[in-house]
């Protein structure tokens, strides 16, 4: 594996470091822009943190946003009005610090864009834009203005997942040979449901290869080869698809999800001397790892999380903007826009287009 690829352990999942909701610096005043099922649970756990406020929300509608302002304790919410978007008005409050972008992927580059030129750090729910083009463009915004930006792949900032990281590189398992991982469930098939809507960036692959792909870059590195099968309906969004990743040393690592299966949601990952996998929880939040190396027993190691597991991703996001750096080494931008290359190569294999590709 090229070293240059190594997933950086964040400090909040270094061993030993405090709870994630322990303050490090001044409180952030942060903007929730949508109203669905994400920002609820990351709501639920952003108000954990001791230095964060829950201070404004938005929505389309300005009862949903004042409902959900109600609900967890936000000190404003704005809703659209007279032709002005609800998240344009979010981050013109010029009191939130940082905005959390969780509308459907089809949106994340304009509402990213708002935020980021009104001068807004900005966490960003996955996947993070719709193709690479976008990516590039959110990426140059934000380091001409010296802001924060990152996609929220709270896998990456999981002390489970980070001690998965340590096992591989210690040497333990050998050279790491092949990588499986899956995430996959039956979606009832709704023309008006995010997952199956093209305009929303709907189908598996953008909504869930994000997170088989994250082991098998924290195993093995951006890969030297991809090749990738799909199943497209009727709208022209994938169903399900299977992703061969080849590494130089012979190594690979195969992912697949599914709208249409249900999956374990599971990642292998084999070396010349042993085995990982997940267990305890789908592959995006592990509370077991199961390890088997040489000729000892299989070993089992279990983890326990606090809040709902995204309060590591939001220490991460908190303390890089109170350090003033301007993106996470733990998930740098560069990564999201490899990633997001590495899904446009998939797409163009499998014949998935969305209409943000013509803009
Ligand atoms: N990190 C994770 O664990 C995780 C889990 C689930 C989803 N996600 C990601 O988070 C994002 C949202 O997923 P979700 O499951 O929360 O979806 P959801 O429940 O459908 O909520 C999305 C919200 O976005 C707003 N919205 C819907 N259509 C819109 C449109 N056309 N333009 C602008 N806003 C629109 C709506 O809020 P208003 O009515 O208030 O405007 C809606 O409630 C997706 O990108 C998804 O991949 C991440």
């Amino acid at each position: 594996m090229n070293p240059q690829h190594r997933i950086d352990v964040p400090p909040c999942a270094e061993a030993g470091a405090p709870s994630p909701i322990t303050a490090t610096g001044r409180p952030l005043k942060w903007g929730v822009i949508a109203t669905g099922g994400i920002a609820s649970k990351v709501t639920q756990d952003i108000a954990l943190l001791e230095d964060a406020v829950l201070h404004a929300v938005s929505s389309r509608s300005a009862d949903s946003a004042a409902a959900f302002a109600d609900r967890f304790g936000f000190a404003t919410s704005y809703g659209n009005d007279g032709g002005v978007a609800g998240y344009q008005r979010l981050v013109d409050d010029p009191e939130v610090d940082v905005v959390y972008i969780t509308t459907p992927h089809g949106q994340h580059y304009d509402v990213a864009r708002a935020a980021l030129t009104a001068g807004k750090h900005v966490l960003c729910e996955k996947p993070f834009t719709i193709n690479a083009a976008e990516a590039e463009d959110l990426a140059a915004i934000a380091a001409e203005r010296g802001l924060f930006l990152m996609e929220a792949v709270w896998t990456r900032f999981l002390p489970s997942v980070n001690r998965a990281w340590e096992i591989i590189h210690s040497g333990e398992l050998g050279e790491i040979r092949w990588v499986q991982a899956d995430l996959g469930f039956t979606a009832p098939e709704d023309p008006a449901s995010r997952l199956w809507d093209p305009a929303a960036g709907g189908g598996a692959l953008l909504d869930l290869t994000v997170y088989p792909l994250t082991w098998a870059l924290g195993s093995l590195g951006f890969p030297d080869s991809v090749s990738a099968v799909g199943t497209l309906n009727s709208d022209g969004v994938d169903l399900q698809n299977a992703v061969t990743l080849g590494y130089g040393n012979g190594a690979y690592a195969q992912l697949s999800s599914s709208f249409i299966a249900s999956c374990p949601g599971q990642a292998t990952v084999c070396g010349s001397k042993g085995w990982l996998k997940t267990g305890g929880g789908n592959l995006h939040n592990p509370q077991e790892l199961r390890i088997k190396a040489g000729q000892a027993e299989a070993r089992v190691e279990t983890f326990e999380q606090v809040g709902g597991g995204y309060t590591y991703e939001l220490r991460e996001v908190t303390r890089c903007i109170q350090e003033g750096l301007t993106e996470s080494p733990t998930m740098p931008i560069g990564d999201t826009v490899r990633t997001m290359r590495l899904l446009d190569g998939v797409r163009a294999q499998i014949g998935l287009r969305y209409a943000n590709d013509a803009a």
